[in-house]
Formats: structure tokens, C-alpha cells, sequence
């Protein structure tokens, strides 16, 4: 029988209410589809950072490494600031395993009502897009610093890094991505006329990618005007490229636009396989709603959906998806969705349904 080995990182908040859900439902999944995951729980997190200084102890990315796959809930404390505890749990295994290809698909699920359906004729399936978001440097390279602290000269540079190697590596990845699809359209998001330096290489290198694609139609959106793009003319997109932040910046409201951020789920993917790759929903630690068990855990059963593909297993992974869209079509939904049922429930119900 095949066998997984699991890291699981709930984190902060609600990571703690949505990864445990997601672990029930691929051990029930594992259970049907014959094949078997040990998960091993680590509690890195906030609680653990006040306690020992450290979100990530000494040798944990090395014992990492050796684990098939992440699963990662959320990171982030009332009481951390957020670029400590960024900076201190999820960008060093983005980074340090080189998850240099974030991947987010966002779709409007059966039963589910978009903000825009209805609005200039939009229909449900106009949204269908997935989001290639580069994950390992542009605006958030880390590169930077802050000197004369306090003084009136103070300065602070948080400088934007496009290197050759890392901007021609995500558009192949793109392009790739964008073949597999049936429309072969990828979309690129840029800033470059504003960022004439690094936002002008990131441009120039699609269009030699793309020379290597011509079954992959191509199209160029600056950002600010993507923003109305998605909302105006939302069929018009497929596969979307972008840096890090812009990337970070639509799928928030790509999310938003299909239903809710509670859906969304995530891939943090190294595709050459030197190192585990990461999977998790794109929302945070939600501090309004933990702890009173409404956290919407579809984002994770989706991302546990993302992560079985990449481990192999399809066959599980459509499985878990008709599960997931048999209860968002009985409209099994949490507050975020209008719904009145809990983490609980939704979790019962696509068990149910598997
Ligand atoms: P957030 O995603 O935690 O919450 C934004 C809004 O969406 C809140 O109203 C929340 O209740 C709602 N929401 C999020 N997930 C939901 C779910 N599964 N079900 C129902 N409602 C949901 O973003 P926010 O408030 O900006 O950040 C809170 C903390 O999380 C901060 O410390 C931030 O740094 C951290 N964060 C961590 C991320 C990560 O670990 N990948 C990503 C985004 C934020
Ligand atoms: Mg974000």
C-alpha cells in the first residue's frame, strides 16, 4: 500500500480548528482510496514563539525535509507583530525549500453565490482562473534595512529583487500550467511602467518564454487596471502570472469574488522536488472567529485536494472534490457564506459525502 509521511503546522488561530478538519477528512479519504498517511503534528507557532523566542526550533527545517508533503494552517498573533511572525515561520520554508511556484486556483463552487453573478451578465462559471503567484523574491525578497533608527534621517529600503534565473523559471512554470488547461490563455500582470528596472526584465523574459509556447495565447494587464478587469470582464482571464505581491494582492479578491476567502486554498510548490512542498489555505489566522468553531474548512479540504495531487493521487483528489462540491451545492455552508453551520458540520458533511 502506498504510504505518505505528513507534516502537519497548524500555527496560529483558526489553523488550529480548519488543519485538524482536514486531517479527518484525508484519513477517511486514505481509508476508502487504500492508501495511507501518518501525519506528525508540529506546534510551531505563536504560543511556541513567546514561550522559547523561536517560531521554528533549532534543526526543524532540517527534520522537515524529509516529509513528503506540509500541511500549513495559518500564522499570526494579536500579540506578534506580523512580519515577526511571517518572517518567522512560513517565509523561511517557502524560502528555504525553494517554493518558488504559488499556485491558486479560485473557481465559484456549486451552490456558492460570487458577488458578481448577476452584475453585467455574469454567470458562475466565469470564474475560473488560476493564479501563478511568484513566491521566492520580487517585493518580497527580505532584501532591505533600516538604519539611524529613531533619528529624523531614518531610512528604511525594502527593495524588490527580479533575477533572471528566478522570473524565467515561474513564467515556464506558468506557461506550462496554462497548456494543461483547455482555453491556453495566461495572462500576464505587471507594473513595469512605473518599475522600469526590474518590472521591465520580468516583462521581457514572457515574451521569450512564450516564444517556446505558441499553442499558449498571451495577453499584458498592468495591475491596477487587472483590478477592474477581474471585476468588469471577469471570463476574459484563465491563467494569470504576476509577482509576489500583486499575486498576494488579486487572489485575496479573486477569493473574495468567487465566495469567500474561507475557499481558497493553496500550493506552495517546489516542481522540482529537491524539497517537500507546502499546502495550505490562503487565509490567515482570522483572530475575529477563533475559537468559536465557524471557521469555514473548505479552503483546507481544497488544499488537501492540491496536495494529493502532487503526492500522486488524482483519483483521491477528484473524489475529495465532488465531495467538497456535493455539500457546497446542498449549500452546507459557514457563516462567511451565509450559512448557519459550524466547522463541525461542513466536516461532517463532506465525510458524508466522500
Ligand atoms: P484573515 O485571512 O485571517 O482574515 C480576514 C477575514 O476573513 C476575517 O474577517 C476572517 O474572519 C475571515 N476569514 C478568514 N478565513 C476564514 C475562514 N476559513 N472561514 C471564515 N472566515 C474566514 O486575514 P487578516 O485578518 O488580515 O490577518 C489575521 C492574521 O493572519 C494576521 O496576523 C496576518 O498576518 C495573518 N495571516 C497569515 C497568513 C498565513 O499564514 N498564510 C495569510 C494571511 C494573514
Ligand atoms: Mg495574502
Amino acid at each position: 500500500m502506498q504510504s505518505y509521511r505528513i507534516a502537519s503546522i497548524p500555527g496560529d488561530g483558526i489553523g488550529n480548528e480548519v488543519i485538524p478538519a482536514g486531517i479527518e477528512i484525508l484519513q477517511a479519504l486514505a481509508a476508502k482510496e487504500a492508501f495511507h498517511i501518518a501525519f506528525e503534528n508540529f506546534d510551531w507557532g505563536s504560543e511556541r514563539y513567546k514561550r522559547t523566542g523561536a517560531y521554528i526550533p533549532d534543526g526543524g527545517l532540517e527534520k522537515l525535509k524529509s516529509f513528503d508533503a506540509i500541511f500549513f494552517g495559518a500564522v499570526g498573533a494579536p500579540d506578534v507583530p506580523d512580519h515577526v511572525s511571517l518572517w518567522g515561520l512560513r517565509l523561511p520554508i517557502c524560502q528555504g525549500f525553494d517554493q518558488y511556484a504559488n499556485v491558486r486556483p479560485s473557481r465559484v463552487l456549486p451552490g456558492v453565490k460570487s458577488p458578481l453573478l448577476g452584475a453585467q451578465g455574469t454567470r458562475a462559471h466565469d470564474i475560473d482562473w488560476v493564479i501563478i503567484r511568484e513566491n521566492s523574491e520580487g517585493e518580497y525578497s527580505g532584501s532591505g534595512g533600516r538604519v539611524h533608527k529613531g533619528l529624523p534621517e531614518e531610512i528604511a529600503t525594502e527593495t524588490s529583487v527580479f533575477t533572471r534565473a528566478g522570473v524565467e523559471r515561474i513564467h515556464r512554470f506558468a506557461f506550462e500550467l496554462a497548456r494543461e488547461r483547455p482555453r491556453k490563455l495566461l495572462t500576464l500582470v505587471t507594473k513595469s511602467n512605473a518599475q522600469r528596472h526590474g518590472m521591465v526584465l520580468w516583462d521581457e523574459i514572457f515574451y521569450e518564454v512564450a516564444k517556446r509556447y505558441p499553442d499558449v495565447k498571451t495577453d499584458r494587464i498592468l495591475v491596477d487596471a487587472m483590478t477592474t478587469r477581474m471585476v468588469l470582464k471577469p471570463a476574459s482571464l484563465d491563467t494569470i502570472v504576476a509577482s509576489n505581491l500583486h499575486a498576494d494582492i488579486l487572489s485575496d479578491l479573486a477569493a473574495a469574488l468567487s465566495g469567500s476567502l474561507g475557499i481558497a486554498p493553496t500550493a506552495n510548490l517546489n516542481p522540482e522536488r529537491k524539497f517537500p512542498s507546502m499546502f495550505e489555505p490562503i487565509h490567515g489566522s482570522a483572530f475575529d472567529i477563533t475559537g468559536k468553531g465557524v471557521a469555514n474548512p473548505i479552503a483546507t479540504f481544497w488544499t488537501a485536494a492540491m496536495m494529493l495531487e502532487h503526492l500522486g493521487e488524482p483519483k483521491a483528489a477528484a473524489r475529495l472534490m465532488t465531495a467538497i462540491e456535493r455539500t457546497t451545492a446542498e449549500q452546507v455552508f459557514t457563516p462567511d457564506l451565509g450559512g448557519v453551520h459550524d466547522t463541525r458540520a461542513v466536516t461532517n458533511a463532506v465525510k458524508r459525502a466522500l
